[in-house]
């Protein structure tokens, strides 16, 4: 594996000189190979390219941004980078008063440097199991007071952060607010006070306001296997409310972790129900909705050991997908969770029960491509212009 990019310009600017194809010429490639980039593969359809990334150390693995090969393979193969958890209340916001920007920061001019676009996630995960526990007992005063002061910090959350990343050009502005139980709206401490539509409406005018060229995004977890219907019903009457409401939202962020915790699903890899799912994104492109694939990766903890059949099983399912949604010229950016198997969230999620390394990103613990990321290159190039 090349580390002729781990410092000095970036690969964009030496591409732009002509040093790069001298390099590629004198046999240095990257860890892809001399395939070409799957940022670029999706760039020609009209597409966007990239993964989550973690600075660390929130979370016992999210510390993928302090090894050299894994930024490496960033530079090498994204168009756009996303902080796995940086820009989350509870790792900025540490008490009602302060922001503390510097991980994001170090995330954000990493991706500067490199010429790599970056999006947002998320200003307010509206589900309260992620709030800061300071928030969750924050004590809003009594009376009209109390609304306006509730308000009064979002409003100026969201300003400060997007104002502080002005860059940002896709934000999810909320994240995950949908129960998948019954299709409500969570509560928390912002909409005990202010109400359910009113905190979420005010989040999206005060990130128009604050970001007025980004794309705001509305993000959940609502999939294609069995057992999403209600999930899928309650997000669509969210989109249909904001629309009702005029809240200005662009677009639906379908998180597409794939696979399945479901112990009936068919084949370990969960039970897609193509018909249904087709309806639900018609009915939300219909409203006007653009869609991203904003955190995509298979779970494979149900599959059997041997990981070339895992690794394979993994791929199809994510042909199947990608094409399918791609196949929607509304799809506008594919972000991957995480891009080496060693860093994804679901090892501490959901571990395999054989003590295994899941594997359900692209690239595999020795940086080499896997059958997975084949199969999104594949998809980007069957995939129509849009
Ligand atoms: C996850 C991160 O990957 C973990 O490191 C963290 O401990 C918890 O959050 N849906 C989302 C993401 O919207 O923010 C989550 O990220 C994964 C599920």
């Amino acid at each position: 594996m090349s580390r002729r990019h781990a410092s000095g310009p970036s690969r964009r600017r030496l591409l732009g000189s002509g040093l790069a194809a001298g390099a590629l010429a004198l046999g240095v490639t990257s860890a892809r190979g001399s395939a070409p980039s799957l940022a670029s593969l999706a760039k020609a359809k009209g597409l966007r390219f990239g993964s989550a990334v973690g600075a660390g150390p929130v979370g016992a693995i999210t510390g993928s941004f302090e090894d050299a090969r894994y930024r490496q393979l960033l530079i090498d193969e994204c168009g756009v980078l996303v902080p796995e958890n940086e820009l989350k209340w509870y790792v900025l916001r540490p008490d009602a008063k302060t922001f503390a920007f510097e991980r994001a920061d170090r995330i954000a001019a990493f991706a500067k440097a490199h010429d790599i676009a970056l999006r947002g996630h998320t200003l307010l995960w509206h589900h309260p199991k992620w709030f800061p526990d300071w928030l969750k007992t924050h004590d809003f005063g009594t009376g009209p007071a109390r609304a306006a002061n509730a308000q009064a910090m979002l409003v100026d959350h969201i300003t400060r952060v997007c104002a502080h990343y002005p860059q940002i050009d896709s934000w999810d502005v909320v994240n995950e607010t949908v129960d998948p139980k019954d299709g409500s709206i969570r509560r928390t401490v912002f909409s005990d006070v202010m109400g359910q539509e009113r905190t979420l409406d005010v989040a999206y005018h005060a990130a128009r306001a604050a970001a007025p060229k980004a794309r705001l995004v509305y993000n959940d977890y609502m999939g294609w296997e069995a057992g999403n219907e209600a999930h899928r019903t309650g997000v669509l009457k969210l989109l249909e409310g904001f629309r009702k409401r005029g809240a200005p939202v662009d677009a639906l962020g379908v998180q597409s972790h794939l696979g399945t915790e479901d112990p009936a699903a068919a084949g370990g890899l969960g039970r897609p129900q193509e018909r249904q799912w087709r309806a639900f994104l018609d009915e939300a492109t219909g409203m006007g909705y653009d869609l991203l694939i904003t955190e995509f990766d298979v779970n494979d903890k149900k599959l059997p050991s041997d990981l070339a059949a895992r690794d394979t099983a993994v791929a199809s399912l994510a042909k199947g997908y990608l094409d399918l949604m791609l196949d929607y010229r509304q799809t506008k950016e594919v972000l991957a969770w995480g891009m080496v198997d060693k860093y994804s969230w679901l090892q501490n999620f959901t571990p395999r029960p054989d003590g295994l390394l899941l594997r359900p990103t692209p690239y595999d613990d020795g940086y080499k491509p896997k059958p997975l990321r084949e199969a999104v290159a594949a998809a980007f190039k069957s995939a129509p212009n849009r």
